[in-house]
């Protein structure tokens, strides 16, 4: 299967860098559940390689993914960085030893974290990092003001370039701008679950990136009847038809989809390349609705 020279989407710039709209998400290159090093390192290292190689400038990560294993790999993948490259990382959650995902959002925490993400990284700066709030079960209205305010300390400092927030509430999104610029909000979202698409379009307007997570489903792929359709009349796979269509939706939507498979990454791009039609969008658009 041959790749385009030019990814789909076009760029976007996110705060004073220019990225691909077609980034990569790091997550599931760490073991099962996101703990412990992958089955296949040189698999994963291959991954990093070739993401970096199809021209592709925005790698999604966190520390607590293995913990530290993903932030190891995009290190010995890829260190010393490409000045294009912008690597974006979140803070505000640990890793318990049931491999659960328990909030860390004291000031201490959060330095805690930043400081491992710079260590494991590899970097003297943080490109980006998100304020990850809410909890595994998703957005929880809450109070976000103390640990906002300690990351925008830490880029006061110059130790982070870029701030988002994840996981969040539209309130949450509007607290955080109150109190700092943001550069993106990265939430859950996809063909099936839409409940962000007034916040889309508000963060649209402002020139506010959204890079919804899971965009395929996450660790339960994204499963229709409707979409296999339409990816079997465009001769394309359903991931591929999926990030095409979330390409289409918004131009402030970045894709940050996961593989652990170097073909899947080449598939996705050929997917995300292909035009949809009118009728294609409006299908699609029934499967969440
Ligand atoms: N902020 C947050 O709270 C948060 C939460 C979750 C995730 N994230 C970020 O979002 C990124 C994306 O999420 P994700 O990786 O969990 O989920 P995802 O992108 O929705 O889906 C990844 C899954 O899809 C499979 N897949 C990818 N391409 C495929 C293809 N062409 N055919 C069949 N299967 C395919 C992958 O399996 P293979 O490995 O076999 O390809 C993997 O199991 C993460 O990497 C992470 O950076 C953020």
């Amino acid at each position: 299967m041959s790749v385009t020279s030019t990814l789909p989407g076009g760029t976007w710039t996110l705060g004073d860098r220019t990225v691909t709209r077609f980034g990569y998400g790091a997550m599931q290159l760490s073991g099962p559940g996101v703990m412990g090093p992958p089955a296949d390192h040189d698999g994963a290292l291959a991954v990093l390689k070739e993401v970096f190689s199809l021209g592709i400038t925005h790698i999604d990560t966190a520390d607590a993914y293995g913990p530290h294993i993903t932030n190891e790999l995009i290190h010995e993948a890829l260190h010393p960085y490409s000045e294009s490259l912008l690597i974006a990382t979140k803070v505000g959650a640990s890793r318990d030893k049931r491999g659960g995902w328990p909030p860390a959002r004291t000031p201490d925490d959060l330095r805690r974290q930043i400081d491992a993400n710079l260590e494991k990284l590899g970097s003297p700066v943080l490109d980006l990092v998100n304020l990850r709030l809410g909890d595994s079960s998703g957005p929880v209205e809450e109070p976000i003001s103390e640990a906002f305010s300690t990351l925008l300390e830490l880029k006061d400092q110059g130790i982070i370039r870029h701030l988002g927030v994840s996981n969040a509430t539209s309130a949450q999104v509007q607290q955080a701008q109150t109190l700092g610029p943001i550069v993106g909000v990265q939430n859950m979202y996809n063909l099936a679950h839409r409940q962000d698409d007034d916040l889309i379009d508000r963060l649209a307007e402002e020139g506010i990136a959204y890079v919804p997570f899971f965009p395929l489903g996450g660790f339960t792929p994204l499963q229709s009847d409707r979409l296999a359709a339409v990816a079997t009349r465009l001769g394309a796979s359903p991931m591929g038809i999926a990030l095409a269509w979330l390409l289409r939706r918004s131009p402030n939507i970045l894709l940050i989809p996961g593989t652990s498979s170097v073909e899947h990454l080449r598939e996705n791009i050929v997917g995300a390349s292909i035009e949809l039609w009118n009728g294609d969008v409006a299908e699609l658009d029934s499967i969440g609705g």
